[in-house]
């Protein structure tokens, strides 16, 4: 059983809110998963890769077998997340609530939210030594809420689609360090932190009311506010500004730190037709978009990876992992920030980063492909020689070397062509052609290519005029790109 919680942004009143005020937090469809395999060996195995500090893990695993009486015989526990290590998105508490829920839900203790949240902000706590628990409370239950420390309000606000714009500093801060750092402030300048957590406490009231009522450009102009109170708490950074003052500039309604500040992400509030041009503007400023959306879902036990797939329309019994990241850029292919490969799909308006390889042999015949009939897009279509996505850190040769060997089964040295962008009704691509000499032997993989084979250019101009070869869109351009068509 797999079991996924989402990762969390504070909206408003960070830092504040650890000394009793209220903040406003909501959760990310950027989702961390724990699987729960029993195996009747009496063991317990952990295989949690991305996970740093396995005390949260242990902690939850010790709280469910003493305090919940759960028994069981041995069992395998993976856990797997987009989001740890950077971001600043909550892994830790998304972490300890997919545990504790997959280890309920696993061997049958009844455990309401509110007993989960409980327990897990016990375990945070116990191990951070402090913190307010709206991670927790964004993990347990999601959406976005309106919460005061420890749970003493866990409010859910009705408030429609946030129009949120993200961008990561690509620096790493500690919670726990800056938030140790803010109560020193507040032992020696108890009077100037006070009014400072008293000016954000008004401003999330407001921004609650604001975006109750769907007026983000107010509630943008209370984010300001926020940042300013921030700012003369010595939590911002220069990385940070930087971000902000280039979204502003974009025409953003208003924009803040998120979190414990120093680094970690900055949001900003943006008119749909300002979207692009403030994402632009933080790419440009050094920072990583991060494509999130506000509201998510709480914790939850998700379908078996198949049978999700097969709800949603068009990918049914694809084996194309739909959540895997693609490198998303501007027209001059500047990276703007990473999405899923099912976005990607889905969206015109997105250009995602491709590769291709043309593959001659010594007569100077090119190699095509005939896609297999599990492909997402075009199945049993005749493409390229290789091609693929870009995934998330990684180069365009490294990328086109990676389809040489997953598809054909063999590698060679390869020369840069051009590159391009291709849009159809469905997706928009920015694609690095490559080229090589090879006459095998080849071994397509089963799983993505149904057939090779080597084709002369005067032939494969013959089969597109007489439409007696179905070629894939891709490749139809691409041969027009090099002059083949
Ligand atoms: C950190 O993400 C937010 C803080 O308010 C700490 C907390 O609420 O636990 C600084």
């Amino acid at each position: 059983m797999t079991i996924s919680a989402p990762g969390k942004l504070m909206l408003f009143g960070e830092h504040a809110v650890v000394y009793g005020y209220p903040c406003i937090t909501t959760a990310v469809d950027s989702r961390l998963t724990a699987t729960i395999e029993p195996t009747g060996d009496g063991k317990v195995t952990i295989d949690a890769p991305g996970v740093k500090d396995t005390r949260f893990v242990d902690g939850a695993i010790t709280l469910a077998t003493g305090e919940w009486h759960i028994h069981h015989n041995g069992f395998r526990l993976s856990t797997r997340s987009p989001f740890s290590g950077c971001y600043g998105f909550g892994s830790s508490s998304a972490v300890t609530v997919a545990t504790l829920k997959a280890l309920a839900s696993v061997f049958h203790a009844d455990i309401d939210e509110r007993k989960l949240f409980d327990a897990a902000y016990n375990i945070v706590l116990s191990i951070q030594g402090i913190g307010s628990g709206f991670d927790v409370a964004s993990a347990v239950f999601g959406k976005t809420l309106y919460f005061v420390a420890g749970g003493k309000v866990i409010e859910p606000l009705a408030a429609g689609e946030i129009p949120l714009v993200v961008g990561y500093t690509k620096v790493k801060s500690n919670t726990v360090e800056i938030v140790n750092m803010v109560a020193e402030k507040r032992k020696k300048y108890p009077e100037k932190v006070d009014r400072i957590f008293q000016g954000i406490a008004k401003i999330v009231d407001q921004a609650k009311e604001k975006m109750l009522s769907g007026d983000w450009e107010r509630a943008g102009r209370l984010m300001d506010f926020d940042q300013e109170y921030l700012r003369d708490l010595g939590v911002s950074s220069e990385k940070l500004e930087a971000l902000i003052a280039a979204a502003k500039r974009a025409g953003a309604w208003g924009a803040k730190l998120s979190g414990a500040g120093c680094g970690d992400c900055m949001i900003a509030l943006a008119s749909p037709d300002k979207r692009k041009a403030v994402e632009e503007a933080i790419a440009h400023a050094g920072g990583e978009v991060v494509c999130v959306k506000a509201n998510a879902q709480g914790v939850r036990i998700d379908p078996p990876a198949r049978l999700d797939s097969a709800k949603r329309a068009g990918e049914a019994g694809t084996t194309d992992d739909q959540d895997e990241l693609f490198v998303v850029v501007d027209r001059n292919d500047n990276i703007l920030g990473y999405k899923t490969r099912r976005e990607c799909h889905h969206d015109p308006s997105v250009i995602h980063r491709t590769v291709g390889v043309l593959m001659y042999d010594a007569k100077g015949r090119l190699l095509l492909q005939k896609r297999s009939m599990t492909k997402d897009m075009e199945p049993g279509l005749w493409g390229i020689s290789a091609a693929g996505h870009v995934t998330r850190g990684q180069s365009d040769e490294e990328a086109a070397h990676r389809e040489l060997k997953e598809e054909l089964g063999i590698d060679v040295p390869l020369t840069f062509v051009k590159k391009f962008i291709t849009v159809n009704d469905q997706e928009s691509e920015r694609a690095a052609l490559y080229q090589g000499v090879s006459d095998g032997p080849f071994r397509p993989e089963a799983s993505e290519v149904s057939d090779i084979k080597f084709f002369e250019p005067r032939q494969l101009r013959l089969l597109a005029a007489s439409k007696s070869l179905k070629m894939t869109k891709a490749a139809e351009q691409t041969f027009h790109e090099v002059g083949i068509l």
